[in-house]
């Protein structure tokens, strides 16, 4: 057989698609849109689920992909087999409605027999047991042996996923790899669990509709879905027998081999680690350039899991330090010929994987401290297993994984509880279910809005008119069509034409007036409602509004005009940020309102105050140079080599928006625009700060929110004068520095008069000295000062008197301290203030202590100091030798 590299396989496969008149579309990304089923695409079908069930029209009837897909149902077997893997490529061709069985067991046979050049006599092919229709294509259309045709049940040739949704009987082909592979048991064959036959392709013959009761009825369209392994066909035709031989596998294999100075199929515990590194590397990096960020739900976690067991394996390798900015650019190296967002997003992915391995880093040190504390507890404790619950705690607080726990234990001659560790994971999955809600497998939920039929299109005029004539086709509740809606209802209204811009990329819909013959209706918001049809959600304010009624439609301008300059303003701000930050930032979500612009972007660090000013300068310079803003829509290869940003993750159609703003910024985007920057007036920064790992957000004012906040901070400038009571603002700066200097002299001055108050009270006290066994003591209750003062004091009395104790107390700014100081003569008798102070103090619930001659204590209890100073004589009494 013809040895093939996967990216020559996978052009093969697309251009042979193409020439039988399948439109070739590129991979959506992994993060699925408008779907809740899923969290990252794991087929080549998911992402076209609507075209299947006819929800949406298709671009075109055929269509063929080559389809980025993520599966981490076999997480813990990924590196311990050869087999698994959590990121691969399903090559698929799809017909919606179009060609069936015929075509596309026809063209799959022609692929693999003359393209691929794999011989006949190695090929089987099975059917699900009932489908006589497609074993009857194989033999007499397709010419297939009638011995090699298999029929199997639904467990294996039956396709559905999830509880609901398009599935069908599917046909399999497979290879047979030689018997050499084989288990040698004699029932060996197709469908047997060994490594001789290789199932590569499913053709799915999707015609039914799977309900959730479990009953299927025929789809009203019959579709084709197929799915073959791209990183499987390329071993087979590289005659390898794991996805980890496969070149741009391997490249990546060989990398983490040089890096940790191993070599690869000579010890099976490094080989582990070694496949689990390759495999997710591969993951992380795509699932980054899709814009996934790692947290701790959803798919961030699933991202945050793969990423820390791979550095977890390069431990295990020896490997010390960070490494996986060393394996992105192999990634990106093999397959960015048809992934250009790799290449694209370099500087960002490679910052993003080193920021989160850093964090991790940092989190086993933690989590190596935290555990040898558990060990030191039951070493005294005479206990060896450590209960779930820690192991639980290190896991999930700490991102310390359960057998980095066991090795480490064990290395110790311990063990953990791994049964209550389960518990507490079981546990832990179940609330996040439940949090998580059920979902359908169709994902977007079925809405009033489903039921006007497909073709059913909302005009939107709104990017040139602010106003225009419409009918009001169809008036609905949250669940149902209604006939009319009278005052004080509130109701949604889709319509055949709209100058209402619906809610999308982070601008929020448009509000406004409808105005019909009989009555009138405040706009509150406008949405898709569904594919291409917009809802406005009305609230009727006078008489009645009707289906079918004329209406005429006005955008409040005054917001509207307020959103285009903040989201114009939104553009310029991420091209600032770009050339102030650097080429990593990235848009990564934004939100548009009249009120303020809200822009989330990728970035490390918090920005300082020169960056911000910077920013903010750049931005207005922009401004004032008046640049037009040109909107033009074209197909979207034209829209990337002009270079223009595009949101990550997001799904494009073939022909783009796009807005360009002289040459600082050029942008994909379906939202609202002022003509010209100018417009946008002022632009000012109000807040940065941090939203995720990784992700800063700014907050801005643009135009007249420029204005609001200036009248604001005058407003405050004006109220300061007037407490301060001064005619002319300018004087304020002066005058409040003055006032500072004001407090701080008197506050010298009230701390003088302090220290004199409280000499006259010490000599009042020393002229009150009373005697216990001949040591003569104070006792003094200070009111009001400062325990640093107390202290002086203290010290006075001991360094001025000879054979004293004194014991004194202090309650100052809500703290009660107590002090005792002994003179250094009377140490010999067995004083010492430290005990004196600490027995003194417990008496009214305080601790303290120190040296001999000098110490203090803290009470929490003020109205027992005048209890705790009285129980010296007692103390000396005892202490005195
Ligand atoms: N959707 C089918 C699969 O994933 C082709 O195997």
């Amino acid at each position: 057989m013809k040895w093939m590299g996967l990216n020559e396989l996978r052009e093969a496969y697309l251009k042979f698609f193409e020439s039988k008149g399948h439109l070739r579309h590129k991979s959506f990304p992994l993060v699925p849109q408008n779907d809740n089923s899923l969290l990252l695409i794991n087929a080549g079908m998911a992402p076209l689920k609507p075209y299947f069930t006819g929800q949406e029209v298709p671009p075109k009837v055929r269509m063929t992909t080559c389809q980025k897909c993520i599966r981490t149902g076999d997480i813990e077997n990924v590196g311990i087999t050869a087999r698994h893997g959590t990121f691969f490529e399903m090559l698929g061709n799809f017909s919606f409605g179009d060609y069936f069985k015929e075509d596309a067991t026809a063209w799959a046979w022609e692929f693999i027999t003359k393209v691929l050049e794999i011989p006949e006599d190695r090929l089987y092919v099975t059917v699900y047991e009932d489908d006589h229709e497609a074993a009857e294509i194989w033999e007499k259309k397709v010419g297939v042996r009638k011995d090699r045709i298999y029929y199997l049940g639904k467990e294996d040739n039956f396709w559905e996923a999830g509880i609901d949704g398009p599935c069908g009987p599917c046909s399999e082909i497979h290879f047979d790899r030689g018997e050499e592979y084989g288990c040698g048991k004699p029932t060996c064959g197709i469908g047997c669990d060994c490594d001789r036959y290789m199932e590569f392709w499913n053709l799915v013959f999707t015609q039914f509709e799977r309900h959730e009761d479990g009953t299927y009825t025929p789809l009203k369209q019959r579709n084709i879905d197929t799915g073959m392994g791209l990183e499987r066909i390329a071993a087979l035709m590289q005659g390898v027998s794991s996805i980890f031989d496969v070149d741009t596998v391997k490249a990546i294999r060989d990398k983490v081999c040089e890096i940790a100075g191993v070599s690869y199929g000579e010890d099976p515990k490094k080989d582990i680690s070694i496949r689990v590194i390759t495999d997710h590397i591969r993951s992380v990096t795509f699932m980054a350039s899709d814009g996934v960020l790692p947290s701790n739900e959803g798919r961030g976690y699933v991202m945050r899991r793969l990423l820390r067991r791979a550095v977890r394996h390069a431990k295990l390798l020896g490997i010390n330090g960070l490494f996986l900015n060393e394996l992105v650019p192999v990634v990106v190296d093999n397959s960015k010929c048809e992934y250009n967002e790799l290449e694209e997003k370099y500087d960002y992915i490679t910052k993003l994987l080193t920021n989160e391995e850093k964090n991790f880093n940092e989190t086993i040190d933690r989590g190596m401290n935290l555990l040898s504390e558990y060990i030191e507890k039951m070493e005294k404790d005479g206990k060896t297993v450590l209960d779930g619950e820690s192991c639980f705690f290190l896991s999930d607080t700490y991102g310390f994984p359960i057998d980095l726990t066991r090795e480490i234990l064990e290395e110790k001659g311990y063990t953990c509880d791994e049964e209550g560790f389960k518990v507490c994971m079981q546990h832990q999955k179940e609330t996040a279910r439940a949090a998580r809600g059920g979902s359908k497998y169709m994902g977007a939920d079925e809405t009033v809005f489903h039921r006007i039929s497909k073709e059913y299109h909302t005009e939107f005029v709104g990017y040139t008119d602010m106003e225009c004539d419409t009918t009001l086709d169809y008036l609905t509740t949250d669940d149902d069509f209604v006939d009319e809606a009278k005052c004080g209802d509130v109701v949604y209204a889709v319509v055949p034409k709209t100058c209402f811009y619906a809610e999308s990329g982070g601008q929020i819909g448009d509000t406004g007036m409808i105005v019909t013959k009989t009555g009138k209706a405040k706009v509150l918001d406008t949405t898709k409602a569904v594919a291409g049809k917009t809802a406005h959600k009305l609230e009727v304010v006078e008489g009645v509004v009707s289906k079918g009624q004329a209406a005429h439609l006005t955008v409040c301008k005054e917001s509207r005009e307020a959103l285009m300059r903040n989201h114009s303003c939104a553009h310029l701000l991420q091209s600032a940020l770009r050339k102030v930050l650097g080429d990593h930032v990235h848009q990564a979500g934004q939100l548009v309102t009249a009120d303020r612009l809200r822009f989330d972007f990728s970035h490390f660090s918090a920005m300082n105050a020169q960056e911000l000013a910077e920013v903010e300068a750049t931005v207005n310079e922009w401004v004032l140079s008046a640049l037009p803003i040109v909107v033009k829509e074209m197909p979207i290869a034209e829209a990337q080599k002009m270079g223009a940003m595009a949101l990550f993750g997001e799904k494009y159609g073939e022909v783009v928006r796009v807005v360009s703003m002289g040459d600082k910024s050029v942008e994909f985007c379906g939202g609202t625009h002022v003509a010209n920057t100018a417009n946008i007036g002022l632009f000012k920064i109000v807040s940065e700060a941090s939203v995720a790992a990784g992700v800063r957000r700014i907050e801005a004012v643009t135009g007249l929110g420029v204005l609001k906040l200036l009248a604001e901070a005058n407003e405050t400038i004006a109220q300061a004068s007037a407490n301060l009571k001064l005619s002319n603002s300018a004087e304020l700066v002066a005058r409040t520095a003055a006032v500072m200097q004001e407090i701080k002299d008197k506050n010298a001055e009230i701390s003088h008069l302090n220290q004199c108050m409280c000499a006259g009270k010490m000599d009042a006290l020393l002229e009150d000295i009373k005697e216990v066994k001949g040591v003569r003591y104070i006792i003094g209750a200070l009111e009001g000062v400062k325990p640093d003062m107390m202290r002086e004091f203290g010290d006075k009395v001991k360094a001025e008197n000879e054979n004293i104790v004194c014991l004194l107390s202090t309650c100052c700014d809500g703290k009660a301290n107590l002090m005792c100081v002994a003179s250094k003569d009377v140490l010999a008798k067995g004083i010492h203030a430290g005990k004196i102070v600490a027995k003194a103090a417990a008496v009214a619930g305080g601790k303290g202590g120190g040296r001999p001659d000098s110490a203090m204590a803290g009470v929490p209890d003020a109205s027992k100091l005048e209890e705790a100073l009285n129980t010296l004589p007692e103390i000396l009494s005892e202490m005195v030798k």
